[in-house]
C-alpha cells in the first residue's frame, strides 16, 4: 500500500515508518518540521536498507498544499500523527492546539473525501481517560479529557466517528498510547524533544548526561506503593508495531476501532529512575517536589483488545527502554543532531 504518514518525521511517526518500509509498503511523509528535523528522513531510509521513505514539507492547516500530496499520489490509507502534544503549554494557548491538531485533522478528511483515500490510522492517547481512579483503562472506560491537548485528541475521536458515520465504507483506527519510551534498537532515531524535556525519561536521559543537574519528581505522597505516580511506559518499538499489525488487520474492513496501546504494566516514577540507573550504570540524582498540576497517581491500560483482535504482544521490557534510550541519546550527540 502507498501510506501517508502525517507528521512522519516525529517521534512515533519516525517508528512506524520504518516499520511499515519494512512490511513492504511505499510511506510518503508530510510534515512541517515544527517539532521535528529533515535529517530524520535519511536516517530512516538507512535503517529501512533499498526502500526508501518520500517526504514533502507540508502544514494541515494549508488546505492547498495539502490537496496538492493527495493529487501527487494514490494513497491507500493515512496515518496521522502531525499535532502539538505538550500538556502544560495546552493549557496556556488552547486556541493554538485546537486550530492545528482539530482543524489539522479536518483539512485531512476533507482532502481524503475527495480523493477517496478510505483509511486512517489515528494517533490518539491515554490523555482522553482524563482523571479517573477506575484502572486499568479499558477501550470502553469513560472519556473525560482534562486539559486542552487531550481534548484535542477526544475532538479528533469523535470527529472521526462522524465522519465514518457518514461515509459508511471508511475504515477508522484510533490507537490510544499510553506513555511511549525508548527508541529504535540502531540508535539512529528516537525522541529529540526541543529545549527542556516535559517528559519524565527525556528528562531522566538529560540528567544522565549531566544537562540537567538533577530530576525533580514530582510528588511523592501519591497512594502508590512508593508515593510516586504509576505509568504504563510502551516500548517506541512495540508502540510502532501495532500501528502496522492494526492496518494489517482493518485493511478491508469499514468502521470505528479502537485499540488501547500500552503494556498493562504500572510503573512508578521512582521504579524508572532505579531502573534507568542499573541498566546503564550512571546514578540519577533526584529530589521529591510538588505534585504536577493536572498529573493523575495511576493510568495504565487493559490491553488485550489490542492483544486478542491484533495479535499485538509488547515485548520491550523496561530494560530495554531505558537501555535504547541512553544510546539513542549517546547516538544523537556523536551525529550531533
Ligand atoms: C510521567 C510521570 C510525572 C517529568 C504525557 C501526556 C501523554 C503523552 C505522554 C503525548 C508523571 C513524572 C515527569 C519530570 C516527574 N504525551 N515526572 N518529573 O504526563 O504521564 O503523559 O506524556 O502523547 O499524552 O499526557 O508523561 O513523562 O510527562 O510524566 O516526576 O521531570 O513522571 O509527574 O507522573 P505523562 P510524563
Amino acid at each position: 500500500m502507498i501510506v501517508l504518514l502525517t507528521g512522519g518525521t516525529g517521534y512515533i511517526g519516525s517508528h512506524v515508518c520504518v516499520e511499515l518500509l519494512n512490511s513492504g509498503h511505499d510511506v510518503v511523509i508530510a510534515d512541517n518540521l515544527s517539532n521535528s528535523k529533515i535529517g530524520v528522513v535519511e536516517r530512516i531510509n538507512k535503517i529501512a536498507g533499498n526502500s526508501s521513505v518520500v517526504f514533502r514539507k507540508l502544514d494541515l492547516r494549508d488546505y492547498e498544499s495539502l490537496e496538492l500530496v493527495f493529487h501527487e499520489f494514490q494513497f491507500d490509507a493515512v496515518m496521522h500523527f502531525a499535532g502539538y502534544k505538550a500538556v502544560g503549554e495546552s493549557v496556556y494557548c488552547p486556541l493554538k492546539y485546537y486550530e492545528n491538531n482539530v482543524q489539522g485533522s479536518i483539512n485531512l478528511l476533507k482532502a481524503m473525501l475527495k480523493y477517496n483515500v478510505k483509511r486512517i490510522v489515528f494517533s490518539s492517547s491515554a490523555t482522553v481517560y482524563g482523571m479517573s481512579e477506575d484502572v486499568p483503562f479499558h477501550e470502553y472506560s469513560p472519556l473525560n479529557a482534562v486539559n486542552p491537548y487531550g481534548r484535542t485528541k477526544f475532538f479528533i475521536e469523535e470527529i472521526l466517528r462522524d465522519f465514518q458515520t457518514a461515509n459508511k465504507d471508511v475504515m477508522v483506527c484510533i490507537l490510544r498510547y499510553f506513555n511511549p519510551v525508548g527508541a529504535h534498537k540502531s540508535g539512529l532515531i528516537g525522541e529529540d524533544p526541543t529545549g527542556i524535556p516535559n517528559n519524565l525519561m527525556p528528562f531522566i536521559v538529560h540528567v544522565a548526561a549531566g544537562e540537567q543537574k538533577k530530576l525533580s519528581i514530582f510528588g511523592s505522597d501519591y497512594s502508590t506503593p512508593d508515593g510516586t505516580c504509576v505509568r504504563d511506559y510502551i516500548h517506541v518499538a512495540d508502540l510502532a508495531l501495532g500501528h502496522t499489525l492494526a492496518l494489517e488487520k482493518h485493511k478491508q474492513d469499514s468502521g470505528c476501532f479502537v485499540y488501547n496501546l500500552g503494556r498493562g504494566k504500572g510503573i512508578s516514577v521512582l521504579q524508572m529512575v532505579r531502573t534507568f540507573q542499573k541498566v546503564n550504570g550512571i546514578m540519577i540524582d533526584y529530589e521529591f517536589s510538588e505534585r504536577r498540576e493536572g498529573d493523575i497517581a495511576v493510568s495504565y491500560a487493559a490491553n488485550t483488545k489490542a492483544y486478542s483482535v491484533l495479535g499485538w504482544k509488547p515485548e520491550n521490557t523496561l530494560e530495554d527502554m531505558c537501555r535504547d534510550s541512553w544510546r539513542w541519546y549517546k547516538n544523537s550527540k556523536l551525529m550531533k543532531l
